[in-house]
């Protein structure tokens, strides 16, 4: 059995003390949840934060780091840094970064191995465009994602991904769930083939855009679906709490 995962993505949202009255409110929120908590928030957040969820079920997230131990990279950051202030997970690959920042499936699989190498556990982002939806191209377009951003893996179980069509992304246009469970099927047949059909069983798939408590119930219903990276509703403690407790 997977374990859900929950993970809210902030982006480029909250102040340090505005991130710390969230988490504040949402330690009694998330206390009883069922599924892993992390929130991934800004690289200025992440000491006060991580400080305000020390003890709590709330685990910490990064938004990015880079592939370099250290060096002249002016404006990124390592996964030494992230580790000294208690970071686990980080995602990587997301579509805002390729989009807008020149990431790509190769950068992204730089990332990804020095994450897994230094201990963090890389949340790698992947999903189609509509215009690539429209065109049929989704299956195309995820098989190179995955091929090229997961290559020299060497435990695909330690590893979490975020299938989150483009979109979807905060247009308040969800996949349905059926559309999500198939292309997440189609995911996991993927890792299956290109790893081990064992440890495509045992990774966790997470659902991201537009996932709020209204729809969450059913998303998470879907058996290929192990959790959700949500945007928008992560910066609300009452939203999120309502999507991490969708089961109550
Ligand atoms: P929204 O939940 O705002 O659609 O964002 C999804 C996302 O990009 C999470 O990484």
């Amino acid at each position: 059995m997977r374990k859900a995962i929950i993970a809210g993505n902030w982006k480029m949202n909250k102040t340090p003390s505005e991130g710390v009255k969230l988490v504040e409110e949402l330690k009694p929120l998330v206390a009883n949840a069922d599924c892993e908590v992390v929130v991934c928030v800004p690289a200025t957040n992440i000491y006060a934060v991580g400080q305000a969820i020390k003890g709590s079920n709330i685990k910490l997230g990064a938004e990015n780091v880079h592939w370099a131990e250290s060096g002249a990279f002016t404006g990124e950051i390592s996964a030494d840094m992230l580790l000294e202030l208690g970071v686990e997970y980080v995602i990587i690959g997301h579509s805002e970064r390729r989009q807008y920042f020149g990431e790509t499936d190769e950068t992204v699989n730089k990332r990804t191995l020095t994450a897994l190498k230094k201990g963090l556990t890389p949340i790698v982002c992947v999903g189609e465009t509509l215009e690539e939806r429209e065109g049929n191209k989704t299956e195309e377009v995820l098989k190179v994602q995955l091929t090229e951003g997961l290559k020299g893996i060497e435990d695909l179980t330690k590893i979490v991904i975020a299938y989150e069509p483009v979109w979807a992304i905060g247009t308040g246009k969800t996949a349905t769930s059926e559309q999500a469970n198939e292309t997440i099927g189609f995911i996991r047949k993927t890792l299956g083939e290109l790893f081990c059909e064992k440890c495509a069983a045992q990774v966790q798939i997470q659902y991201g855009g537009s996932m709020k408590p209204g729809n969450a119930k059913e998303l998470m219903a879907m058996e290929e679906i192990d959790g959700g990276l949500i945007g928008g509703a992560a910066l609300k403690a009452e939203d999120f709490a309502g999507i991490v407790n969708y089961n109550k």
